[in-house]
């Protein structure tokens, strides 16, 4: 375990926040949702990520596709948020595409002339698991189905293919994305940040595991006062980080992922996606106002941290080895990607 944290020009220079662009989001795994976002064939929704823009389709035959959302002809951006076409058509020049990426009209080129295979949509690389939509703008092999399949295995029986998409938050915060994931990878702030929170969960339970390139957080709730779904042999709380920025948080009855995208090296967005099992109207919106109510707790204090980072009253702390292994873990994935390119 490294004792140090990383220093505090790490959460505000500029040119780490490139390497970081350059050597861990240009290459890892990002979670775009799930597949309720495209239900019907024609289906389609335009997202931004690692500011680059993609279309999610869901074409003819059922397929869901995940291209660049730009032209072949001379690189206009094609769509614009969400719909349901039979075609993709462009602005620019008329060309059209159709929602399984091949070119299907080039006007003004003859037909004979223009190789179309080759003036197809850029598809961009994705993984299905449990109904969650996962992208990756490069080809390098890496671990993401390994890890899914042993998350899968410690959170057996449950299939979150079975629950019902909810509704989407965003937040906009103040911090460097690492300042979020640093405070979401330790429940040591729990007593003092979350006192509400700090009675469902039973704290003293509180344990971290860590892996290759993700780290599980897991705690038993106290039955009386969860929000959740009360049973006896299913009152734990998951929570996984996958590196560098995906979580899914896991209660009885609910999955509520989120992802940490950065905006710029001092501001961040924290997105939320809810779903439910079969839950009652009330338990689920108790739920939302609960994460709501911790969400701004954890909001408060990530930008309170952000603005003593930048100070010239610190640089560099220290970890507990009892409570703050799941932050050196990630810190290690961060300084290793970054140093080793
Ligand atoms: S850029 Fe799309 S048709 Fe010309
Ligand atoms: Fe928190």
């Amino acid at each position: 375990m490294n004792h140090n944290t990383l220093s505090s020009n790490w959460y505000q220079d500029k040119e780490i926040f490139e390497l970081e662009k350059k050597y861990i989001f240009s290459k890892s795994w990002h979670l775009l949702g799930s597949i309720n976002q495209v239900p019907n064939k024609g289906d389609y929704v335009v997202k931004t990520i690692n500011r680059q823009p993609i279309i999610l389709t869901r074409d003819n035959d059922n397929t869901l596709n995940t291209f660049y959302n730009v032209c072949q002809h001379r690189g206009c951006i094609l769509l614009e948020h969400q719909g349901n076409s039979k075609q993709i058509k462009c602005g620019y020049h008329g060309w059209t595409y159709e929602l399984s990426g091949d070119l299907r009209t080039a006007r003004g080129f003859d037909k004979e002339l223009i190789d179309y295979k080759k003036y197809q949509l850029k598809p961009i690389k994705h993984y299905i698991w449990m109904d969650q939509i996962f992208i990756k703008f490069n080809d390098d092999d890496n671990d993401l189905k390994k890890i899914l399949k042993k998350i899968e295995k410690i959170i057996e029986p449950l299939n979150f293919s079975e629950y019902k998409y909810r509704k989407r938050d965003t937040y906009k915060i103040k911090c460097n994305w690492k300042v979020y994931m640093d405070n979401y990878l330790e429940g040591f702030h729990i007593p003092l940040v979350h006192p509400k929170l700090n009675t469902v969960i039973n704290y003293k339970s509180y344990k971290t595991q860590t892996f290759d390139d993700f780290s599980m957080q897991w705690c038993f709730l106290n039955i009386d006062s969860s929000p959740y779904k009360n049973s006896k042999d299913n009152n734990k709380a998951f929570y996984f980080t996958i590196y560098p920025n995906i979580l899914f948080n896991i209660a009885p009855g609910r999955l509520q992922t989120n992802t940490i995208e950065p905006i710029d090296e001092q501001n961040c967005n924290v997105i939320f996606d809810y779903y439910f099992e079969d839950v009652s109207e009330k338990k689920i919106r108790e739920d939302i106002l609960f994460s709501e109510e911790v969400q701004n707790e954890d909001i408060y204090i990530c930008e309170k941290v952000q603005r003593g980072l930048k100070s010239d009253g610190f640089n560099q702390g220290i970890f507990s080895e009892k409570y703050e292994i799941g932050v050196s873990h990630f810190q290690s994935y961060i300084r290793d990607k970054i140093n080793n390119g």
